[in-house]
């Protein structure tokens, strides 16, 4: 449903709340079997989902507003006008907001927002994809100019990747840093988010591009290398060498042999 102007926040929240719910059933949630999802509004009225991932080693799970939120980065956006939640919202996402100073008070029990008259008329969501189908030969490349979407004034260590799908396209990743850097998260991981945010299993992947200019021995840390285990222990991914050097491919499996797994 597409609007002109402005709309009433009430009526807004109606159809975010629907959204909400339906993005809420792509959370990958088999441990605790408690989905929970986030919508983002942005100022033009195009959003952008997010699920909770869970990981077998509980601490790594993404919350679902961290995962939206660097989705965002990834592709560019930070206008965002609201935050919808599948859940009540809790004080830990309140607190992620705040610290990021994006949205102030106004506040119902499932909606952050900073325009307490009207938000924008919801569109689509926005397209979680880099512009254009990738060769093999054009993916680290291109990995090098989605770093300069990094999110990295602690480090200054700006990563880029990019997840190829089978049907050739690509879902971008960079690192997001926060305040309380336990909320940070890497590109990797930001990248394997976003697919999930929006639908895209992991039958669908086809290769990790990874690059950090400043590091030309890059290679995924290690809590990137257990979620994508979880999904795809099959997965290529290629490692930027640097301009001089060819590019160092492992699948994910040969880089964490036996990674953990919760029967
Ligand atoms: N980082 C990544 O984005 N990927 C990795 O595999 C290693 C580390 C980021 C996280 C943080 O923003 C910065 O690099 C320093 O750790």
């Amino acid at each position: 449903m597409i609007h002109e102007g402005p709309v009433a926040v009430s009526a807004i929240l109606q159809q975010l709340r629907t959204l909400v719910r339906e993005v809420k059933s792509r959370a990958y949630v088999p441990y605790s079997g408690r989905p929970a999802a986030v919508v983002l509004l942005l100022s033009d009225g195009a959003w952008i989902p997010g699920v909770r991932v869970e990981s077998a080693s509980f601490s790594l799970t993404i919350p679902p507003l961290q995962n939206a939120w660097t989705t965002a980065v990834a592709l560019g956006r930070r206008d965002i006008v609201a935050a919808a939640f599948s859940e009540p919202v809790d004080v830990s996402s309140r607190a992620f907001l705040e610290e990021l100073g994006i949205l102030p008070e106004v506040e119902c029990a499932d909606l952050l927002t900073a325009s307490p008259e009207a938000l924008p008329g919801l569109r689509e969501p926005l397209t979680p994809f880099w512009n254009g189908q990738l060769t093999l030969q054009q993916g680290i490349p291109v990995a090098r100019q989605v770093a300069r979407r990094a999110w990295a004034p602690h480090s200054d260590f700006p990563v880029g990747c990019l997840l190829q799908l089978k049907d050739g396209r690509c879902i971008p990743g960079v690192n997001v840093e926060h305040p309380d850097w336990t909320r940070t998260l890497c590109a990797e991981r930001n990248a394997l988010g976003t697919a999930l945010s929006y639908g895209i299993t992991p039958a669908a992947w086809q290769a990790l591009f990874l690059s950090c200019l400043k590091d030309t021995q890059g290679t995924p840390c290690g809590a990137c290398r257990q979620l994508l285990a979880e999904h795809r222990p099959d997965l290529p991914v290629w490692m930027d060498r640097g301009l001089e050097n060819p590019p160092q491919i492992l699948r994910v499996d040969a880089m964490l042999p036996g990674f953990f797994v919760l029967q």
